[in-house]
């Protein structure tokens, strides 16, 4: 390569990206995921990804992000096996017992369908309110929540019955310590382990911007109190809005590595998509690594540097 690779400069720390099975064609995109030593499939593990009808379980997409990974030399983080946003129909639309059902046997089979080869999962993504204000915590009211109203626990209890080694993470946004949601997810969390629910993780999604971010200090003494509950922390879906402000995006992506570095159980840093126009956000953000061309950005040699 002509650049020096995050992955090589890492040590135990896992530098990730989310991979999509629909870049796989370009040389430039395969070329750029080497830098890094962990994949997360952007869509292609989700239920919305393996069961799109009801009971048909299709691993084809999830097992092509999989075997590019381990083609690459990659570890694979499972993402994500029970969220609110982006559900098929059926899945929305079931009644309660239906959907406590599909609750336990989606994972079920996902997880051992994945048995020994995914070594950590999101069990549970973003079920904190985003009206929560730092003052105990308030639950989503999603359907989840409104049919199911233990979804949370059920889903952990079944993860870990099915397959007891895998490392099971909750994962949310917001949760990097710069607003009053983020106190509230580690005050749920919290809630998790004294309920001795089998929560092994936190996945922080870290989708900030120049504007918003936390500083140095909140993201490393957040980190540091997770860390404190036991927990393992993943920076799972890390992005920046650039907004024309470069100084500001350098200090947010540099904050992020520098606490997860800081923090012994901060195990893997990973970044949301390879090249620009990649990302959820589009193109127009410049949030993340590569350009659209797929050549490192200045902001990939300011991690490098600090690795
Ligand atoms: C996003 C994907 O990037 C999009 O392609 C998709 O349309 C919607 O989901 N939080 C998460 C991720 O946990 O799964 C989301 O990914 C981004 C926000």
């Amino acid at each position: 390569s002509a650049y020096d690779l995050l992955k090589d400069f890492a040590g135990d720390l896992k530098v990730g990206v989310a991979a999509n099975t629909n870049r796989f064609n370009n040389g430039n995109y395969n070329n750029a995921m080497k830098a890094f030593n962990m994949m997360v499939a952007e869509n292609g593990c989700k239920l919305s990804g393996i069961q799109q009808q009801k009971g048909v379980y299709n691993f084809n997409d999830c097992d092509a992000h999989y075997n590019k990974a381990k083609e690459l030399g990659m570890e694979f983080r499972g993402h994500c096996l029970i969220w609110h946003a982006y559900q098929p129909s059926w899945f929305e639309n079931a009644d309660s017992n239906t959907l406590k059902n599909a609750i336990v046997d989606h994972i079920t089979k996902t997880l051992q369908h994945y048995e020994g080869k995914i070594k950590a999962w999101d069990v549970v993504n973003e079920a904190v309110d985003d009206s929560s204000n730092g003052q105990g915590f308030m639950l989503r009211n999603s359907f989840l929540r409104q049919k199911v109203p233990n979804f949370i626990d059920i889903a952990f209890e079944t993860a870990r019955k099915v397959s007891p080694n895998t490392k099971l993470f909750y994962n949310d946004y917001n949760a990097e310590g710069h607003l009053p949601k983020s106190e509230s997810i580690y005050n749920f969390v919290a809630d998790l382990k004294k309920r001795n629910i089998p929560i092994d993780g936190v996945g922080l999604q870290y989708h900030v911007s120049s504007q918003s971010q936390p500083t140095f200090n909140q993201i490393n003494g957040l980190i540091g109190r997770y860390c404190k509950l036991g927990l393992e922390v993943h920076i799972t879906e890390l992005d920046v809005k650039l907004q024309g402000n470069q100084s500001r995006q350098t200090e947010a992506f540099s904050n992020a590595l520098k606490a997860c570095l800081a923090n012994s159980c901060c195990k893997a840093f990973l970044v949301w998509g390879v090249g620009d126009s990649d990302s959820w956000l589009g193109g127009n953000e410049q949030a993340l690594l590569f350009n659209n061309n797929y050549q490192p950005k200045p902001i990939y040699n300011t991690l490098l540097d600090i690795l």
